[in-house]
């Protein structure tokens, strides 16, 4: 008989290409061939690179087109062989865990970025935790951005140890500026907030890693709409929309856990601390009515989401850059 033996229970190709036609194209995933478990490999590279992109534009009222790279979470892994136990177990571990291939992922994105936009925005979980070796590669990779990079951070950047270590009681307010300091020195920009104008566009990226935003922020944030330029924020975690949090679950939902209901799950975790906290509910409240912001881009979700945000702005999320993941703006 011709065909090949694909699901290795005498299910011929032909029979299975008729099966899936019959089904008007689809083919029901639990019916795919086990070879759909296989790792993948790069047989060769195609001449845009390895980066998977998504396409958006912004219309933001700027003096003159642009482009810019956005790209999260790329949870680079490294050690010294000199740092203690907990970082080379951390090392082993979350390697793994992302692959391997990260630091690869950002080289291939920034050789994208070098030829094919103007600016490159990194929105944080550049490193996994905090590491001699990890700070040094933010370094690096900072300064050869190729063309501008701007960024925000991610919580894992304030993470010294992960799981392996529970800040002691107390001790939390002392530990974060800790991290801070270490912070500071490693990236190029206002870790809080920093405001980077780009053909009349005002890119603002704030740290709302704890899920709110501080007062002073706040404050800074007004001191940037009184500049009466068009706004891109830039942060880690998304100021969640009903739409984009059940998105969030679906994903982060455990495996074989199937979409059964379009109603929005219960608020957890980051999205439960932004309902919560007065001042951050105070600020979505005024940016929702803020003509000036034309677009917000974030990461933290590890997979590509768009929403409504207000009247002049839609809130697009940006998946992991752990594979080889990025999204273009394409800003007028
Ligand atoms: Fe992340």
């Amino acid at each position: 008989m011709c065909g090949t033996d694909i699901a290795g229970g005498g299910l011929s190709r032909r029979t299975f290409l008729r099966g899936g036609l019959a089904m008007g194209g689809l083919v029901a995933a639990a019916s795919l061939p086990a070879v759909a478990d296989e790792p993948s490999t790069f047989p060769g590279q195609h001449k845009r690179g390895r980066i998977s992109l998504g396409l958006h534009h912004i219309e933001a009222g700027a003096s003159k087109p642009f482009s810019v790279l956005h790209i999260s979470d790329t949870h680079l892994t490294a050690a010294y062989p000199h740092e203690d136990e907990k970082k080379q177990a951390l090392k082993k571990a979350r390697t793994n865990g992302f692959g391997g291939r990260q630091e690869d992922a950002l080289r291939n994105s920034l050789a994208f970025a070098r030829k094919n936009v103007d600016y490159v925005l990194h929105t944080g979980d550049l490193i996994d935790w905090q590491s001699e070796a990890n700070f040094d590669l933010v370094r690096k990779y900072y300064g050869e951005g190729g063309a501008a990079m701007f960024g925000a951070l991610g919580n894992h950047e304030f993470s010294r140890y992960m799981w392996m270590e529970k800040t002691p009681p107390g001790q939390a307010a002392a530990y974060r500026k800790k991290s801070c300091e270490l912070l500071s020195a490693a990236f190029p920009f206002d870790i809080s907030l920093a405001s980077s104008v780009v053909n009349g566009v005002n890119f603002v990226s704030m740290d709302d890693t704890a899920g709110t935003v501080t007062p002073e922020q706040v404050e800074r944030f007004g001191a940037e709409v009184k500049k009466g330029l068009p706004i891109i924020l830039c942060m880690h975690v998304p100021l969640y929309t009903p739409y984009i949090w059940r998105a969030s679950c679906k994903f982060w939902a455990k495996d074989g856990a199937r979409f059964r209901s379009a109603d929005v799950p219960d608020a957890t975790g980051d999205y439960r601390v932004q309902l919560r906290d007065k001042v951050t509910q105070a600020f979505i409240a005024s940016l929702k009515a803020e003509p000036l912001l034309k677009g917000i881009l974030v990461g933290h979700l590890h997979f590509d989401v768009q929403d409504r945000f207000s009247p002049t702005a839609m809130e697009y999320v940006v998946g992991g850059n752990y594979l080889f993941h990025g999204q273009e703006l394409l800003i007028s």
